[in-house]
């Protein structure tokens, strides 16, 4: 009996969610058909081409198309969306919007769909749809003005590129990997291998087109300067769907210098990375070197040790690097033979992962062939660790090889601009940031390396940031703050995150946020929450 009615209440459970999706969607495809055909562009002939449902053939490889992390690509347990939408054109990303709105569809945005945590795809509601940048993918660069009109599904490689065919001397100051989308990447900072020279991204963003939860499209001076200072750090998903970003072209020198020396910890690795820690931050703004260290097997291949890898980029003549390690960090030793000068769009290329003489175009491909299984975790440090605490780090490496952290030196440029110019806080006062990122291959080992993950944290505590301990937002992390003891306020939770992402700009944020989408529609695990007479509403 007692069985009996459990079964009624699950299938009731199910049958509702089956309903009330089905009835989200069709009154979904109603309203979007209506909307393109009456308001907005009444002989559009693609509308019905541009929405894949859940039964359509081509659903399944165009949802897997973006996911780059495998803990989403073939599981069953990541929800679904009911519908995904490929815009061509804003008409129809406004109509999208005033359409899920009023049929209480769940929107996600995606872009290049390098969420850490699949947010721009997988969702914590349901019915959601998946609104996606694919084919928004333009890039207008005017080097005559040095600025560019990218739309927010491009990549950064697609925008170097397009960069590199107008000019030798020009760049964008992003990051590395090529099949980043704009879309997230510039609305929460975005950072690379001239960030010490030119800041981030969004520091250089000149204007950018919105799509409002009304369905209004917002430029700067329609958006106004708040909303405009909010979705150049504080992540675009709080706020809309951002269609593309004016940004501001810099200059780089007709060549430029790649290093690299590795050593480990038996070759005095461990060492020229304590002296790092402090001169990293020193160094001339032209020059970026950065720090990854990895488990590797000892030259004689009995045991296990640390590789430390310095790798510079210099916007400079080989000679000049020589003579400015010489004078800052003779300890590791760079000689002319560790150097190699390049274009910068070759220097692209190289921390891309690609050849430097290969074909350029290779930027501009989004496609990756190997989707592999990844958790990463992010901190800032303003204190040198000791070298105590560095042998306890190494220690805890060796017990998950697939594991690698990555050391990049702040200073320079970042030191210079204020920590609320826009809502990316972390600038003066750190050394470094650190990112933990643990990689493997198949869905039985997730446990083990998220559990290890959790306990690198952990250790890493008394070296980092404190009060609140400080994370990169691009670096999404849906543990931060999850057991820690707090109200049962949406806000209390949200604060847990919000101010390690964001510090003092939090809040800042959240009042832009209740004043542009005060019903808290555009929302996900890690949305700015909402204020209202006082208190925080929302459902996350
Ligand atoms: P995705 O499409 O998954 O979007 C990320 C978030 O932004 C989601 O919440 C999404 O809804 C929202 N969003 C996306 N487009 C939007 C739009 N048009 N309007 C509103 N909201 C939108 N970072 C860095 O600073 N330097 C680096 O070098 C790298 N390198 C790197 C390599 C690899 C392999 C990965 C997986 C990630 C990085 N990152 C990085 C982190 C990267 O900056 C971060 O994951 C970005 O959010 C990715 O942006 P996408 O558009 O690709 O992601």
């Amino acid at each position: 009996m007692e069985y009996f009615f459990v079964l009624i209440i699950i299938s009731s459970i199910f049958f509702h969610s089956i309903t009330s999706n089905s009835i989200s969607t069709d009154g979904f495809l109603e309203c979007f058909t209506y909307h393109l055909q009456h308001h907005y562009d009444k002989n559009d002939p693609v509308y019905s081409k541009i929405i894949l449902t859940k039964t359509n053939s081509h659903y399944t490889s165009l949802l897997q198309s973006s996911i780059r992390n495998g803990r989403f690509l073939n599981n069953s347990l990541t929800p679904k969306p009911e519908i995904i939408l490929t815009p061509f054109h804003k008409s129809q990303v406004q109509a999208a919007v005033i359409c899920s709105k009023r049929n209480e569809l769940q929107i996600k945005v995606r872009s290049g769909g390098h969420d850490y945590e699949g947010l721009s795809y997988v969702s914590d509601v349901s019915p959601f749809m998946i609104i996606d940048l694919i084919n928004y993918q333009s890039i207008k660069v005017d080097i005559r003005n040095e600025v560019a009109l990218v739309e927010a599904g491009a990549t950064l490689g697609q925008l170097y590129y397009e960069i590199a065919k107008k000019s030798k001397v020009h760049g964008f100051p992003a990051g590395s990997c090529s099949t980043v989308g704009v879309g997230g990447h510039f609305s929460g900072g975005g950072f690379g291998t001239i960030f010490r020279k030119y800041g981030l991204a969004a520091d250089n963003i000149l204007d950018a087109e919105i799509v409002n939860v009304n369905g209004e499209v917002l430029n700067r001076q329609s958006m106004g300067e708040d909303l405009f200072w909010a979705i150049r750090g504080g992540g675009g998903s709080s706020f809309g769907v951002i269609l593309s970003w004016k940004v501001k072209l810099v200059r780089v020198p007709p060549s430029v210098t790649i290093s690299h020396i590795e050593k480990t910890l038996d070759e005095g690795g461990a060492k020229l990375l304590n002296k790092w820690q402090t001169t990293g931050k020193q160094f001339h703004e032209d020059l970026f070197l950065h720090v990854t260290t990895a488990v590797t097997t000892a030259v004689d291949g009995t045991k296990k040790t640390i590789q430390v890898a310095f790798t510079s980029l210099f916007l400079g003549p080989a000679k000049n690097l020589v003579s400015l390690m010489d004078q800052n960090f003779p300890e590791l030793g760079l000689q002319l033979e560790n150097c190699t000068e390049m274009s910068w769009i070759q220097s692209v290329l190289y921390f891309a992962g690609f050849s430097i003489n290969g074909p350029l175009e290779i930027l501009a491909n989004r496609s990756t062939t190997n989707v592999g299984f990844f958790k990463g975790k992010s901190d800032y440090v303003s204190e040198p660790i000791s070298e105590t605490g560095l042998e306890g780090l190494w220690q805890k490496l060796y017990e998950d090889e697939g594991s690698f952290l990555i050391w990049s030196p702040y200073g320079g440029r970042m030191s210079q601009i204020s920590d609320s110019e826009i809502p990316f806080p972390h600038r003066s006062g750190n050394l470094y940031g650190i990112q933990y990122m643990v990689t493997w291959n198949s869905e039985n080992e997730t446990e083990n390396h998220i559990g290890w993950m959790k306990r690198l944290y952990s250790y890493m505590a008394p070296y980092v940031s404190k009060s609140p301990r400080a994370a990169y937002f691009n670096y999404r992390d849906l543990d931060i703050g999850r057991n820690e003891r707090v109200g049962n306020t949406s806000y209390a939770k949200a604060r847990t995150w919000g101010l390690r992402y964001f510090r003092h700009n939090f809040i800042r944020l959240v009042r832009v946020k209740t004043k542009v989408d005060p019903c808290n529609y555009f929302r996900n695990e890690q949305s700015i929450p909402v204020l209202q007479s006082g208190r925080m509403k929302g459902k996350n």
